[in-house]
């Protein structure tokens, strides 16, 4: 990898800024996982790469999915969280058990919703699905209200599948 690919804060101050934003994280993605299919090592990095480059975030990580639709703590970047997340319970969890992303433009109005940082405001979780089987899921909170919107969504969806790609998976542990 080259250190020379990572970057400061991106401008996603306008639409067309934002797009341009995605493209160069994509490309940021790419680069940084380059020779690494590590799953611990590649899914820190990317943590890294996104709270580090996009703006008003206070949380960015991964929540790993476990036997008995369970959620645990994977590698992230922010405060301190909780560990362990029922696929019954909060965002992620709705996001683990649909399979869909979960865009909540604030988070006090979603029912369930768990509450690691009571300075987040919006929410959006992916689910990272490699060969038919959901191995992860991805969540970003933001202190803004209604952060995330359908560009922001697929931006991320189109990183996450590269992180998918780039990555070799564990067996799903107990
Ligand atoms: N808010 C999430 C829990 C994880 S933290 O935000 C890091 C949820 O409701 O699932």
């Amino acid at each position: 990898m080259s250190f020379e690919t990572t970057t400061d804060m991106l401008d996603m101050s306008s639409p067309q800024a934002r797009q341009e934003a995605y493209a160069t994280l994509l490309a940021q993605v790419k680069a940084v996982l380059h020779g690494e299919r590590d799953w611990l090592a590649n899914l820190a990095q990317f943590s890294a790469l996104v709270y580090g480059a996009v703006p008003h975030l206070n949380w960015a990580g991964f929540y790993m999915a476990r036997e008995g639709e369970e959620l645990v703590l994977g590698p992230f970047q922010g405060k301190v969280a909780c560990v362990r997340i029922p696929f019954s319970r909060g965002v992620c969890g709705a996001c683990a058990r649909t399979r869909e992303i979960q865009r909540v433009e604030d988070v006090h109005a979603f029912p369930g919703h768990i509450a690691c940082d009571s300075a987040s405001r919006s929410e959006l979780v992916l689910p990272v699905i490699v060969d038919g089987r959901l191995r992860a899921v991805f969540d970003l909170d933001s202190p803004l209200p209604a952060r995330f919107d359908e560009d922001d969504a697929r931006g991320f969806a189109a990183l996450v599948a590269a992180l998918a790609e780039a990555t070799d998976w564990p067996e799903i542990q107990p």
